[in-house]
């Protein structure tokens, strides 16, 4: 099969086509032909050497999220079959022709997406299901604040979160970008090259923030969380290493909690693609949900996707097209 292979670690160039065996597969896996692969932030640090692939997967095949058919089951499946049109989460090797996961960590293509869309949803969905909703426990008419409105996590934030009855505030590099997040149902977004969100949202406060900035963020994230306010981190992108007021913490009895997903166990991520595919596929499929696709590239021109991702010109998903077959 083809696969993209990171060669060495390094920038976008060192992402190459090569030949690889079709990768075999246990009794509770499944084999997916990959017909679309989607590209996440994750990808890129793997390819710099700093999120190397957990045990169990190839270790130099990207890609955490693809959409395709089941090519073969292992004999212990019994909820799919060859032919199945899904989607999955997986941990690595996802910018190939085929891939192996476990067979609970696929989900049914929701109606009326193509393979291109649902390609974009498992690793941001399944990532902010797990922390926004879950870990940050928002209830409707809380407030979410998400750092990197426009980012893949960040519009599958506004919609998820407005699609249970939540306000939700962002924060974006451009107003071109907040206006995208306007769009898709954000009540407000913040300009950070140009304001300080922690002024503009003092007075009204949030419940919740997914945050994926770190350290410079820290300060003004205790700031603008209400009384019982829970903050989740989902990655440190400006520093890991942050000075905690201990005082703040207990006066507004915030709760501050994160978490990774590719590294966490099968049996968590088989629980969590039941619960999204109980809670939040009728909303994709009542078509409140938009799947927003910046970009499409052929699976070879991967080192054009990082490069765009990189750039942060996008507004939504990028996706590899494997296999454009309908
Ligand atoms: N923990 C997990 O399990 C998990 C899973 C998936 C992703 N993640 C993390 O989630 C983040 C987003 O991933 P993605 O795939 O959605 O990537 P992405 O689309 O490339 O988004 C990155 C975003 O960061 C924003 N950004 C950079 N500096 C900022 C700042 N100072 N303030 C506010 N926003 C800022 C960029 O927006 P501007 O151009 O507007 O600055 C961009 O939208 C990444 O850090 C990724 O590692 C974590």
């Amino acid at each position: 099969m083809k696969a993209i292979v990171i060669s060495a670690p390094g920038g976008p160039e060192v992402l190459r086509l090569e030949e690889r065996d079709k990768p075999s597969f246990a009794v509770n896996e499944v084999l997916i032909k990959v017909k679309a692969a989607g590209v996440n932030r994750p990808d890129v640090f793997q390819r710099k050497g700093n999120y190397p692939a957990p045990p169990g997967v190839p270790a130099d095949i990207p890609g955490l999220e693809v959409a395709g058919t089941i090519a073969a089951c292992g004999v212990d499946v019994e909820q799919w079959k060859v032919g199945d049109r899904v989607c999955a989460l997986v941990a690595g090797g996802g910018y190939a022709e085929y891939v192996v996961v476990d067979a609970a960590q696929c989900l049914p293509i929701p109606l009326g997406f193509n393979f291109t869309e649902a390609a974009s949803l498992p690793e941001t969905v399944y990532t902010v299901w797990s922390n926004v909703f879950q870990r940050g426990r928002l209830s409707p008419m809380e407030t979410l604040l998400v750092h990197g409105g426009s980012s893949g996590i960040g519009i599958t934030a506004i919609q998820l979160a407005k699609a249970f009855g939540a306000k939700v505030f962002v924060t974006v590099g451009s107003d071109e970008k907040g206006a995208a997040c306007l769009q898709l149902g954000a009540d407000r977004y913040v300009n950070y090259k140009l304001e300080d969100f922690a002024e503009a949202f003092a007075d009204d406060g949030v419940d919740v923030i997914l945050d994926m900035i770190g350290a410079e963020y820290f300060e003004r994230n205790i700031q603008v969380l209400k009384t019982e306010g829970r903050l989740v981190f989902i990655n440190a992108m400006k520093g890991n290493a942050a000075t905690l007021d201990i005082m703040k913490v207990m006066r507004k009895r915030i709760s501050i909690s994160g978490s990774t997903l590719r590294n966490r166990e099968t049996a968590f991520k088989a629980a969590l693609t039941k619960e999204i595919g109980e809670k939040v596929w009728p909303i994709m499929e009542a078509g409140e949900f938009k799947p927003v696709i910046y970009k499409t590239f052929p699976l070879e021109e991967a080192y054009q996707a990082h490069a765009l991702m990189e750039s942060s010109a996008h507004i939504g998903k990028i996706v590899l097209v494997v296999d454009d077959e309908k």
